[in-house]
């Protein structure tokens, strides 16, 4: 089995469980109070189908250009001048991901954690740049 069929596989036996994105903004705000502050006001039932949606967008952003362009346009918005997400906010987030993952799971193992943090690597990547304020005016696909 490739990465990526490991990472789909976890993340459908994830997506059984109705809770899942709900146990993962728990994990997430349990971080650090600010995070839970930035989203006092989110209506969560939107936020999480958003969430859904870039997860997926997340995945395509190493193969297609597209994507990469559509997720342009996220990072941005969690950049200096939108949301200023710190870089570093990133790695809590992705951290907080896999301690849902590894709670949800039933399969999850260091394999899976590694081909979750694989899968992301990239559009991560993206994002960070976009949020740090060296690099953050430039187009992502110029990074
Ligand atoms: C790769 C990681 C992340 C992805 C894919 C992601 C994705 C998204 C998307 C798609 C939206 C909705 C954008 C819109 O409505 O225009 C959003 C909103 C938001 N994100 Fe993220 N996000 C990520 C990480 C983070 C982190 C680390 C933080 C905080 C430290 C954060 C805080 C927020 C907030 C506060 C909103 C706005 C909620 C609102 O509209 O009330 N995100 N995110």
């Amino acid at each position: 089995m490739d990465t990526q069929e490991v990472f789909n596989n976890s993340y459908q036996r994830c997506l059984r469980d109705p809770q899942f994105f709900y146990t993962f903004y728990d994990i997430f705000w349990q971080k650090d109070d600010k995070f839970r502050q930035m989203f006092a006001n989110t209506d969560m039932s939107k936020q999480i189908k958003m969430l859904k949606l870039s997860i997926v967008m997340l995945m395509l952003s190493t193969t297609s250009k597209e994507s990469r362009e559509l997720f342009n346009n996220y990072a941005e918005r969690h950049g200096p001048g939108g949301l200023n997400v710190a870089p570093l906010d990133f790695d809590i987030w992705l951290d907080s991901l896999l301690e849902t993952v590894a709670q949800t799971d039933p399969l999850y193992n260091d394999n899976i954690d590694t081909a979750w943090r694989h899968c992301f690597a990239n559009g991560l990547a993206m994002m960070k740049a976009a949020c740090d304020a060296k690099t953050a005016h430039r187009p992502l696909y110029e990074i």
